[in-house]
């Protein structure tokens, strides 16, 4: 049962000294029915738009727990503001780059996240980018539509080849390691960038080198690295000059790693042939930029929008909060 309170859908009013549960924003039914039906008082924000910050602010002293997602900026003011009541902070997403986990942790609230569920996804959708880059997919399509095709053409939409060609994976966790594994069906050479060596990698046959060595020898680079200080700007003008002029970027990642304006100089002036985008830096605001570039394909943060990863996700964040608020341990929690 719900009512709409407050311009929110309250999930489950009738039990009014549950504890009570703030989602930022409509999740996949499979988390809010296990909230409900944990007996929890479920307080769901906007169908369409994050909140802004300062609703996030008046929101956290009031309930329990908060489960938030990628464009929900959960800093010290939030965090302050929910200190004594709030007692988890469950993010739907693995990346949690939107959260201030030192704060979180000083406060002692503790922080989960959604690791392992969207893998898979996320993986796919990076083939996805990979293959309408290389093979210009987004513009063949974009002509057809036009209905300008004139008929099989010898010469027209000539891509790169991806068979056998080389894929840097910039970061080997969870998602690299699924992009990788898909990699070997189409008989690439393998390279990853990592702090650590990692045998899952090593096992599937790729080689662990150093960044530079990565940009300059792949014919497709993809970022699988979570948002931290050291990875800002990774993927900066001096990075992308040393790529390959027939080199493709694939990022669904975070669009931070990246130096957006460099990348875009990069697309412009053919310093290297192509991207494939899920994610932008100061989302969901698009460089327009990016619009007229043909050889850009540009996706809207869909990485992990297939229908049983939301669910999942969602129940990963909702399995989170019941075990907190029934003074259980956090299933996934982050390190804070
Ligand atoms: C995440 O989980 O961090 C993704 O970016 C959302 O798909």
């Amino acid at each position: 049962m719900f009512v709409v309170d407050d311009g929110f859908l309250v999930y489950a009013v009738e039990i009014m000294s549950a504890p009570s549960v703030y989602v930022t924003r409509i999740i996949h039914d499979g988390g809010l029915a296990m909230l409900t039906q944990a007996g929890f008082a479920v307080k769901v924000g906007s169908l369409r738009r994050p909140p802004d910050h300062n609703e996030l602010v008046r929101q956290a002293p009031r309930h329990d727990a908060i489960i938030c997602q990628v464009a929900d900026r959960i800093d010290a003011a939030v965090l302050e503001a929910a200190k004594g009541r709030c007692k988890i902070i469950a993010a739907c997403t693995v990346g949690y780059d939107n959260i201030d986990i030192a704060t979180a942790g000083r406060l002692c609230i503790p922080v989960t996240n959604a690791p392992d569920v969207l893998t898979e996804a996320t993986a796919d959708l990076t083939w996805a980018l990979l293959l309408a880059a290389a093979r210009r997919i987004g513009e063949a399509e974009r002509l057809l539509r036009t209905g300008s095709w004139q008929g099989w053409n010898m010469l027209e939409f000539l891509g790169a080849d991806v068979h056998g060609q080389t894929i840097g994976i910039v970061g080997a966790g969870r998602i690299g390691a699924a992009v990788a594994r898909r990699a070997t069906g189409f008989g690439m050479t393998i390279l990853y960038f990592d702090n650590a060596d990692r045998p899952v990698m090593n096992a599937l046959g790729a080689r662990r080198v150093g960044l530079p060595e990565l940009l300059e020898t792949s014919d497709f680079v993809t970022l699988h690295v979570p948002l931290t200080t050291e990875t800002r700007y990774l993927i900066d003008d001096r990075a992308i000059a040393r790529m390959k002029r027939t080199a493709i970027l694939v990022n669904t990642a975070r669009g931070d790693v990246v130096d957006q304006a460099a990348l875009i100089g990069a697309l412009r002036t053919g310093q290297i042939a192509g991207a494939g985008l899920d994610v932008y830096q100061n989302e969901p605001r698009i460089s327009r930029d990016f619009f007229e570039l043909p050889n850009v394909v540009l996706l809207p943060h869909i990485g992990s929008a297939t229908e049983s990863t939301r669910r999942k996700m969602a129940e990963t964040a909702a399995a989170n909060v019941i075990a907190v608020l029934r003074g259980d341990r956090p299933l996934t929690p982050v390190p804070t």
